[in-house]
């Protein structure tokens, strides 16, 4: 299956995105991951969109459609790809639209995570992520084993620089202005699934895969 992931940041794309590719054996591609790690490994990418990211901003259209173009093109999607955070713009969205005609592919469904702006607050001051698998945690609502611990692989949990809350503020905008069009956009194009993203992990998680697998 290929998927798209669409919500405002903090709507839970992560973690269901983690939990549907480990079962489908689908790529999970997160721009937000790997644009943080190559932040990390300090890339000539990565030192252009630090800034961009830190204040909330999106990172330039062609940036993002390159790193794209070269993960799929990697080939680790045979059975299918799931896209976490990306497209954010029309101009992502058409961009994708002609990687998948050269590739002869198409998408099966866009999952829409609906979620309102408050709750998203509460999520993002809360969460905590895994520094070396970017695993999602959250103070309340999932915690690991052992504190400050990922339970996957052990790496130390850290507060991403952009979940302060005027950066959160910043990032809702710019979903609003610039990422929420594509709601109507993929209405015209494809099969959407809208969520309630507001309720615990497990019940997102069980809605999606009976509407994914009902088609
Ligand atoms: P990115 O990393 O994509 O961030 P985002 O879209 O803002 O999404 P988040 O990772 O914050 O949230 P999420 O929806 O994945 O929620 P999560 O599952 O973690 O992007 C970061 C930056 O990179 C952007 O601001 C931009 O600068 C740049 N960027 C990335 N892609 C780009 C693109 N395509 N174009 C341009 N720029 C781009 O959950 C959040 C918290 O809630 C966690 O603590 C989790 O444990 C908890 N939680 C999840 N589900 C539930 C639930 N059901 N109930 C209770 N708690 C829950």
């Amino acid at each position: 299956m290929n998927l798209i992931f669409l919500g405002p940041p903090g709507s839970g794309k992560g973690t269901q995105a983690a939990i549907a590719a480990k079962k489908g054996g689908f790529l999970h591609l997160s721009t937000g991951d790997l644009l943080r790690a190559a932040v990390k490994a300090g890339t000539p990418l990565g030192r252009e969109a630090k800034g961009f990211m830190d204040r909330g901003a999106l990172v330039p259209d062609a940036l993002i459609l390159a790193l794209v173009e070269e993960v799929l093109a990697g080939g680790r999607a045979a059975k299918g790809f799931l896209l976490d955070g990306f497209p954010r713009t029309r101009v992502q969205a058409e961009g994708l639209e002609e990687m998948l005609k050269r590739r002869a592919t198409r998408l099966d469904a866009v999952v829409v995570f609906a979620i309102p702006d408050g709750e998203i607050l509460r999520r993002l001051t809360g969460r905590r992520t895994c520094r070396a698998c970017g695993d999602p945690y959250h103070v309340e609502h999932r915690q690991p084993k052992i504190p400050d611990r990922c339970d996957k692989c052990g790496g130390e949990l850290f507060q991403r620089d952009d979940d302060r809350s005027e950066t959160i503020q910043n990032r809702l905008e710019v979903y609003h202005a610039q990422t929420g069009e594509l709601i109507p956009y993929y209405r015209d194009r494809a099969r959407v699934i809208e969520l309630d993203a507001t309720r615990p992990v497990d019940v997102v998680h069980a809605e999606m895969a009976k509407r994914l697998w009902s088609f």
